[in-house]
């Protein structure tokens, strides 16, 4: 809670920040939803997971291998991983599938908390995932790997579903348009090579989404890291941009 607060406070200008575990306090007013999306089972995004910190929803994050998951680095910033946990397999936030826990974090050390640069981290889990129906990998891009602008990708979550509504049970997706790199920097000012944006008219992911998984051509392109508002035709969705992360990927668990 106090960290949350913390990151909620520092971020405060940019508008962004995680759930956390108080959403009902802490959710921002201003945001949207998965916004103009619709309900997806898992069967279909079998990578997703639950993250859940003290048992409460915190964010998303994606299967990249039997004891591998990605999400975002401010979804495990200052956390012990005792206390971090995913739910696999599941359409349902807080039910079914099955529940790992988070025994190290890998957490990229050029995350910057008040960027949002470097927005990812490795997680190892124990048990290892059970490969199955509603329980898969995504893969990883190559980091030359060509994300056009203009091109589709797909994000998934459990993110709000309203203007400052509540949180969905069911898994939800939205198809979004991936946009120029300087066009989204003329919206925050900030935008670095490790970030990506994407966004679609009324469409966009939103508050709980972040840490999940933005996936095209069957790969991991981005993961869910900030927005100002949500689905604001002005402000585009951000992205940890994972081709430009890959080879950091590589390097810390040789996948
Ligand atoms: N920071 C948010 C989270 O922690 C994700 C916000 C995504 N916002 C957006 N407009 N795409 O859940």
């Amino acid at each position: 809670m106090k960290d949350n607060m913390f990151r909620c406070l520092l971020l405060a200008s940019l508008v962004v920040c995680s759930l956390g575990h108080s959403p009902k306090l802490w959710r921002p007013r201003f945001n949207g939803k998965i916004v103009g999306g619709e309900q997806a089972n898992i069967e279909d995004y079998p990578y997703q997971l639950v993250l859940r910190r003290s048992n409460a929803f915190e964010c998303g994050a994606a299967i990249i291998s039997e004891n591998l998951a990605i999400t975002a680095a401010h979804c495990t910033d200052g956390a012990k991983p005792s206390y971090l946990t995913v739910r696999a397999g599941s359409s349902i936030v807080n039910s079914g599938g099955s529940i790992h826990q988070v025994t190290k974090i890998h957490q990229h050390p050029g995350f910057d908390i008040y960027v949002l640069d470097g927005d990812i981290s490795i997680i190892e889990v124990s048990p290892p995932f059970e490969f199955g129906r509603g329980v898969q990998p995504i893969a990883l891009p190559d980091s030359d790997m060509d994300v056009a602008v203009g091109s589709s990708a797909d994000v998934s979550g459990w993110g709000t579903t309203s203007d400052d509504g509540y949180l969905p049970d069911h898994l939800r997706h939205v198809f979004l348009q991936i946009i120029d790199q300087d066009e989204c920097n003329q919206a925050y000012g900030y935008i670095t090579d490790t970030m990506m944006c994407a966004k679609a008219p009324g469409k966009d992911s939103c508050q709980g989404d972040s840490g999940g998984p933005l996936v095209q051509d069957g790969k991991l392109v981005g993961i869910v890291s900030f927005g100002q508002g949500c689905a604001d035709p002005r402000y585009p969705g951000v992205y940890a941009r994972v081709t430009a992360l890959r080879d950091w990927i590589k390097q810390e668990v040789g996948l």
